[in-house]
């Protein structure tokens, strides 16, 4: 009997024992393939030496201190690899240790930032439905995830609202070009911030490619250069949401850079720290630091463990070894090899809708049928019955459902490390088939 409180308490969940590049080895003695780093985390493989070297000289040599009395070597030099040379004009790190703290520490340094600037009246943030910000009250706020919300629903903070994402896939009519469908959600963030009124407005918050809720829905060009216009029109901050698709995933190590615009706060988590040490950041621009430093000077908020000695160390390895050894070009040119072997193997298939994302950051869209688009029923648990059956096959991967609306579609999500190979692809891909396959032929015979 297990005395660890699981995700399910009727499910029976196998124990892994250990990991080696992208093979994980079960207590049974069976091996799976980590085909998504967890949750798009591992993002060099597991059982890497030089990151769990470091770690060892860290807690060594000081495993922490609090931040109220110290800093440590770790986090200063973290901080300097991430935003030393101030990339789009972030200049300061805040760690802490999950994704959902980064969020978090972003609401409200967003809303500390317009009581510096004496704008208290500001108390309301956008985001978008169909995202995930983290678990917390604040991050699952502004999450836009029906699933996850219901049970907190009555409980969650009053002063959000939430705006269409940008879906192509699902919600630009063929007809509508690419640049009406954006100028029709700028429109909409416009109306939204007119109707919640414009100088009540914190934020806008979203995630430049959409993860865990959509499956690595990336936006239409130009959308993210629109809302930022919206924003700024109106002097409410852009916060984006790069703890999945961040770090590198994507083949830049922002994504922001992809779209020609830079965020004014920023959350980064699952690749920063690989999964080696939990630890999230929030990154924060010169302009937001001036109002805080010219301010009261001290943000209202802080955790016991933020700014991990450890932790920092662990993630300013696995930055070194992504810088070092050049692996962003191997996520480019492998993400194009991975999306070719998608389209190769699941093209043409009937239950295959869509494939979509961006560098290492992939994902199938399923169906009933290609032709008709329509979505399994959510009673099928089509998600679920692909992840259960790609794990007998020895392959793990990222499913979920919801996909179109929180409540109808199903996708899943590759996230492998930046460091696999072509051959790694190739048995990702042919086990993946197969799952699918079988799962779509389980449901047909009912
Ligand atoms: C985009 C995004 N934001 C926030 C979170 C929350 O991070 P955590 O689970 O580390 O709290 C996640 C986790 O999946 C995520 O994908």
């Amino acid at each position: 009997m297990t005395r660890v409180l699981h995700r399910s308490t009727k499910m029976k969940f196998d124990v892994a024992v250990s990991g080696d590049g992208l093979n994980l080895t079960l207590a049974d003695g069976r091996t799976v393939i980590d085909a998504a780093g967890g949750a798009a985390v591992a993002c060099l493989g597991h059982g890497n030496r030089r990151i769990a070297e470091a770690m060892g000289r860290q807690a060594a040599k000081l495993a922490y201190v609090h931040t109220m009395f110290f800093s440590c070597e770790a986090s200063e030099a973290l901080a300097d690899h991430l935003v030393g040379h101030e990339p789009g004009g972030l200049s300061h790190a805040f760690f802490v240790s999950s994704g959902s703290e980064a969020v978090e520490a972003c609401l409200k340094l967003a809303r500390q930032y317009f009581v510096e600037k004496g704008e208290p009246q500001r108390t309301h943030y956008i985001a978008r439905r169909q995202s995930y910000h983290g678990n917390t009250f604040g991050a699952l706020s502004v999450s836009g995830h029906p699933a996850r919300r219901a049970v907190y629903e009555p409980l969650l903070m009053r002063g959000v609202s939430h705006v269409s994402p940008c879906f192509a896939f699902r919600y630009k009519p063929p007809a509508e070009t690419s640049e009406q469908y954006v100028a029709r959600l700028a429109a909409e963030l416009e109306a939204e911030f007119q109707r919640i009124g414009p100088d009540k407005v914190i934020g806008f918050v979203a995630e430049p490619i959409v993860g865990a809720t959509s499956g690595c829905v990336a936006a239409e060009p130009g959308y993210f250069k629109a809302v930022r216009e919206v924003c700024d029109r109106h002097g409410a901050l852009l916060i984006l949401d790069e703890i999945m698709s961040g770090m590198g995933r994507s083949g830049t190590l922002h994504v922001w850079e992809q779209e020609g615009v830079t965020p004014d706060l920023q959350a980064v988590a699952k690749g920063l720290g690989a999964g080696y040490m939990p630890l999230g950041a929030m990154l924060v621009s010169r302009k937001v630091m001036a109002a805080l430093d010219g301010g009261s000077g001290s943000f209202a908020h802080g955790h016991t463990f933020q700014a991990h000695s450890v932790a920092c160390a662990a993630a300013l390895e696995v930055q070194k070894i992504i810088a070092e050894q050049k692996l962003l070009d191997n996520v480019k040119r492998l993400g194009g090899v991975l999306g070719k072997a998608l389209a190769a193997r699941f093209g043409t298939h009937n239950h295959v809708a869509n494939i979509r994302g961006r560098g290492l950051f992939q994902a199938l869209e399923f169906v009933r049928g290609r032709n008709s688009l329509e979505p399994y029923d959510p009673s099928a648990r089509f998600s679920e019955r692909l992840k259960l059956k790609a794990l007998e096959l020895g392959l793990a991967i990222y499913p979920n459902g919801g996909t179109i609306d929180g409540r109808l579609g199903d996708h899943v999500i590759i996230a492998p490390p930046y460091n696999a190979t072509d051959a790694d692809i190739d048995r990702i891909v042919d086990r993946l088939g197969k799952a699918v396959d079988a799962t779509a032929a389980e449901l047909a015979a009912g």
